[in-house]
């Protein structure tokens, strides 16, 4: 009888082992704790055993019903964690992969391109003084985008002023000034960044936006030079057939000065809406460092000549990717960004 239990148990362990779900385990649980199961059999012969051993077998018995009680129940609560875990019917989560912005995807590209020719890319702050964005730029006090109107000036009663207010840089262009305090030429740098300005946001406006800065300082450099870069960015960026035009400007660091213009890739320069009717889109501002700018940076203008720019990435991106409306990038709409998958 006691070889009886020992037999059981054996048994139930090698099935145990094999058992695959839970329609096996309640198969097993039946057949070894059921009402016909071998176990109940037994414990109905008690009665017929010499007193003596009724005791220590009713004892033994009971130890394996519980033991195989208790691994049967164990194992029910893991096979439904396990389930849990692997339903395959569950509705699955919707997995959204990051990306880069697409202004972030323009702005490298524009950067590379200026890299593969040697220039370097060193950012701006977007904390300026006045120093930086305007004096040391040319821009006298009474030129009209000094005033509060035109830019955002930060108000911090603590501050030093030994470099005029703290504001929101309102162009690229004071990176020129601190990279040129602090460097001597050859320099040929590109300076992308954010930049404010209190304009009404419309279709075409944001109080922020984003510009790209470059410049070249050397011995020799001409006019000429600043055509060359701007024909073979020009090409890399929009295509091989794009023509450049060169309209005379005004900007109170750069002398002489132009802004210029792409063909409109649209309509290739015949007119059409998004040139509107003329053939040809802005895409930039240039001309050569201005002598007083060298200056005040302490660069010698009677040996050193330079060039610079600056262009908007949001208008350009805008140009390139046929988008309407600046307020877009800014939406954080997945709609509109998922659209830039392949760039
Ligand atoms: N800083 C000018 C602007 O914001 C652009 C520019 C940069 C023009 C460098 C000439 C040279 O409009």
């Amino acid at each position: 009888m006691h070889e009886d239990i020992k037999k059981i148990e054996e048994d139930f362990l090698k099935e145990f082992r094999e058992i695959n779900g839970l329609n096996d385990l309640e198969r097993l649980r039946i057949k070894y704790l059921g009402r016909k199961s071998t176990i109940n059999q037994l414990f109905s012969k008690i009665s017929h055993l010499e007193k003596e051993e009724r005791a220590s077998f009713g004892r033994n018995l009971n130890s394996l019903k519980q033991k195989i009680t208790e691994i049967i129940n164990n194992r029910i609560s893991t096979f439904s964690e396990e389930q849990e875990e692997l339903d395959v019917t569950f509705p699955s989560q919707e997995i959204y992969f990051g990306r880069k912005h697409i202004l972030s995807v323009v702005n490298q590209k524009i950067c590379g391109i200026f890299e593969r020719i040697g220039f370097v890319v060193i950012e701006g702050r977007e904390i300026e003084d006045e120093w930086h964005n305007f004096t040391a730029l040319n821009i006298p006090l009474e030129h009209p985008s000094r005033e509060a109107f035109d830019t955002f000036y930060l108000n911090l009663p603590s501050y030093e002023k030994k470099r005029g207010c703290l504001l929101l840089r309102s162009h690229t262009s004071p990176s020129q000034i601190r990279i040129m305090e602090n460097n001597k030429p050859p320099l040929a740098v590109i300076s992308p960044g954010r930049v404010y300005r209190p304009d009404k946001v419309d279709a075409s406006h944001s109080f922020m936006f984003h510009q790209i800065e470059g410049f070249c300082v050397d011995k020799n450099i001409s006019f000429s030079h600043l055509k060359g870069v701007l024909f073979y960015f020009a090409k890399s960026f929009f295509s091989s057939d794009v023509d450049l035009r060169f309209r005379p400007h005004f900007f109170p660091f750069t002398e002489p000065s132009a802004e210029v213009d792409i063909s409109c890739m649209i309509c290739k320069g015949k007119g059409c809406s998004v040139c509107s009717h003329k053939g040809w889109l802005e895409i930039l501002g240039c001309g050569m460092i201005h002598p007083k700018v060298l200056k005040y940076c302490g660069i010698n203008p009677l040996k050193y000549t330079g060039f610079a720019f600056g262009m908007g990435i949001d208008r350009i991106a805008m140009l390139k990717y046929g988008i309407n409306d600046i307020r877009l990038f800014y939406e954080n709409d997945v709609r509109f960004l998922n659209q830039f998958y392949e760039v």
